[in-house]
């Protein structure tokens, strides 16, 4: 049972060397985390934040691995007058947390193109008994970013998967780039140095996550000259290069047994027009990722669909550097109700891979190890 004006548990984000923990609330509240016997404040230059609803706090992943649980603290605002503010008690909420291990077999789900469902998705991901080590959360979660109340939908998901107990990783996805509140939304994901393309290092799974913007030519007239994404991109290629560089303290640190490439638009894949664009600056990151990150795999959203996609497959156009999986499938049907296929990922410590793609009821439509 949430405490009041908790609308779901919180959302533990895994993103650069860092947790970001979101929450969000029904009213005005100030809040913070402790964790580890410190806080971590929800805070802009010093100034507890109650202006938005959605709340953050961010808390260096050694410190959380190691404290092993967390409690949030908040107080609702009764006024937040220039002097002397009101506000109600402390409520808190304490939670256990379970990092990825360092070793041994790894559960993962993943969820895509939502589009706002939030059960179905929800129900295709009770894979594990216990709940998985790690939710990926693939793009298109919400329909949209024409209004805020769309985002609850990604902290929504999140929460009835992992109830707040283990990370969570998160890919922007094309429909989450349209809309007035697009531009908000690093108030509603998280982030690294600003942007929604990063590492992440849990346990002994190393990711990186990329973000493709949208899907057609900046001068579609669908976004009325309102996108730069060949210029973000473009930014996506320095940044691979800095990854490679760093090698070191990426993908090659101690102890990292799986590589992970997420994306929520598969960048391997040259589409039919209008959907046919950058073909070159997307073979330059396949080329390096083959040549040199070497991913045990690619993890895609976008295409409504569930397959598992080896090299050389019909859907590799620019040479595949591993096995592509395609990870979701949304069912809209106004007669028989909606549905999903999500599909949960178990990485082995004899280095296979098993693939499962479950459905809301339950049923496993694929149950394949990759060797
Ligand atoms: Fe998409």
């Amino acid at each position: 049972m949430l405490p009041e004006y908790m609308l779901t548990y919180p959302t533990v984000f895994a993103a650069g060397d860092s947790y970001q923990i979101f929450v969000p609330f029904s009213d005005e509240v100030i809040l913070w985390i402790e964790a580890g016997g410190r806080k971590f404040y929800d805070h802009c230059c010093g100034i507890l934040r109650s202006g938005k609803r959605m709340h953050k706090a961010e808390i260096p992943m050694r410190m959380l691995d190691e404290a092993g649980e967390y409690t949030v603290v908040y107080k609702k605002m009764i006024d937040r007058r220039p002097y002397f503010p009101l506000s109600e008690p402390e409520r808190r909420l304490t939670l256990p947390f379970r990092p990825v291990p360092a070793e041994g077999d790894i559960n993962i789900v993943h969820i895509s193109d939502a589009h706002n469902l939030v059960a179905e998705p929800v129900a295709a991901g009770q894979a594990f008994a216990g709940g998985p080590d790690l939710l990926i959360l693939n793009g298109d979660i919400p329909n949209h970013s024409g209004c805020v109340e769309n985002f609850n939908a990604i902290c929504e998901i999140a929460s009835g998967i992992t109830e707040g107990q283990c990370p969570v990783v998160f890919a922007r996805g094309n429909h989450d780039t349209r809309g007035i509140c697009a531009e908000d939304m690093p108030h509603y994901i998280p982030t690294v140095r600003g942007q929604t393309y990063y590492t992440f290092r849990v346990g002994c799974v190393w990711g990186m996550v990329l973000d493709c913007g949208e899907d057609k030519r900046d001068t579609n007239e669908e976004y009325g000259g309102t996108i730069c994404f060949h210029e973000f991109r473009q930014q996506q290629t320095d940044f691979i290069r800095d990854v490679i560089a760093d090698a070191s303290r990426e993908y090659e640190a101690p102890g990292v047994r799986h590589r992970l490439v997420i994306s929520h638009i598969g960048f391997t894949h040259i589409d039919r027009p209008p959907f046919d664009i950058e073909e070159e600056l997307y073979r330059e990151w396949t080329s390096l990722l083959r040549e040199h990150i070497r991913p045990d795999l690619l993890l895609y959203g976008h295409y409504h669909r569930v397959e598992i996609c080896p090299p050389g497959c019909e859907f590799d156009s620019q040479g595949q550097p591993c096995t592509a999986i395609i990870g979701s499938k949304p069912i809209f049907d106004k007669e028989k109700g909606n549905g999903f296929v999500g599909c949960a990922l178990t990485l082995r410590e004899d280095s296979t891979v098993r693939v499962l793609f479950r459905d809301h009821t339950g049923s496993v439509l694929t149950d394949e190890i990759l060797l």
